[in-house]
């Protein structure tokens, strides 16, 4: 999930740059959406290209600062806007040439670093997580959810085999004090029937939580349909993604309309069959040994990227109905 750790030098490192760019080709100028400007890392390296524009989102206003900063390079060659990626189709975008979209899922280090963000099991304090324009915290999830909703979000939002005893603990013990960060790892830690002694017991309910309070899937999901909707023929849809949920997602829209058989043109009425997506890769690229010796963090990053065939916008996906089953653990939510 960590997307941009180094250890000793503790500088931002974006994951599998030079892949990048290879794939989105900004030698040759255009618009390019960086749905994940983060700190900046893959805006900066497509603006060293002359003629080249970035329209950079993120939902951390703290990257605005950064954003800042580039502007005063580059002016009138970088637009940054605080919003979501699956707000993406609110940009009046029509009569830009859009290249490419690329997304760097995860988080960056200043944000794992940010106490006040709370989103590593080493913060010390309150429980939260959220990213940036958030409905509610990993606090309020903890304290108001019941034991079978917690269960199911540890289950399937991180894979944990003692979700059921993790979350009846959690519900005990939320009577009698409040759930800190520390508290929340004294539980986890103590529920846990075997130890595993390569990964931090706690990572995997803290990746379920942050899925949660970040609504994660949906946000994957409307992004992904936004993106194949603004960019443009001969453009690429590039993603990086930390872990295998994400990865599964990505996979599935990219093949399913890369194949023939579920896109249809809505206008004209036709028949007609089309794909929107040529996927050039079967297997993802994953970063060289050298990028996971200096970047260990970088070792669970996944890229996959497709073409857009076609110049027209509005197609059929059935993206939401596959994954309806986690949309639907997300929507737990509608109650706190
Ligand atoms: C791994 S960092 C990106 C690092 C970036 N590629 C760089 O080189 O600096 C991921 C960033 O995506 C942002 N983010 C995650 N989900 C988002 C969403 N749904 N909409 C907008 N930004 C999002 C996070 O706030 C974070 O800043």
């Amino acid at each position: 999930m960590i997307a941009t750790i180094i250890p000793d030098v503790r500088n931002h490192y974006p994951v599998l740059l030079s892949e990048i760019i290879s794939i989105i080709t900004p030698q040759y100028g255009g618009t390019f959406i960086d749905c994940t400007f983060g700190q900046g890392g893959y805006t900066k390296k497509i603006l060293n290209f002359p003629e080249t524009k970035v329209i950079a989102l993120d939902r951390d206003s703290e990257s605005s600062k950064k954003a800042q900063e580039l502007q005063n390079n580059f002016e009138d060659r970088l637009l940054f806007k605080n919003i979501k990626f699956s707000q993406l189709n609110n940009l009046k975008l029509k009569d830009e040439n859009i290249k490419a979209v690329i997304f760097d899922l995860g988080y960056s280090l200043n944000q794992i670093k940010d106490p006040k963000k709370g989103l590593s099991f080493d913060t010390i304090g309150e429980l939260n997580m959220k990213m940036g324009i958030n409905d509610f915290s990993a606090k309020e999830a903890i304290n108001q959810l019941d034991e079978k909703e917690l269960t199911k979000i540890f289950k399937y939002f991180g894979d944990e085999v003692d979700s059921k005893r993790i979350a009846h603990n959690i519900v005990e013990d939320r009577s009698k004090r409040e759930i800190t960060t520390e508290e929340l790892v004294r539980i986890i830690e103590s529920s846990k029937r075997k130890r595993n002694y390569k990964t931090h017991s706690a990572t995997k309910i803290f990746q379920a939580l942050r899925i949660f309070v970040n609504k994660e899937i949906s946000e994957l999901i409307y992004g992904l349909i936004n993106a194949a909707k603004v960019v443009k023929k001969d453009g690429v849809i590039a993603v990086v993604t930390f872990h295998s949920l994400e990865d599964k997602i990505v996979k599935y829209f990219f093949k399913s309309l890369s194949e023939n058989k579920s896109v249809s043109r809505h206008m004209p009425k036709t028949e007609e069959k089309l794909n929107l997506f040529k996927s050039v890769i079967k297997k993802p690229i994953v970063p060289s040994d050298k990028e996971i010796r200096e970047n260990p963090p970088s070792r669970s990053a996944k890229l996959r990227y497709v073409i857009k065939k076609e110049n027209f916008f509005d197609f059929e996906t059935d993206i939401l109905d596959k994954f309806k089953h986690l949309i639907d653990i997300e929507n737990l939510s509608k109650k706190l």
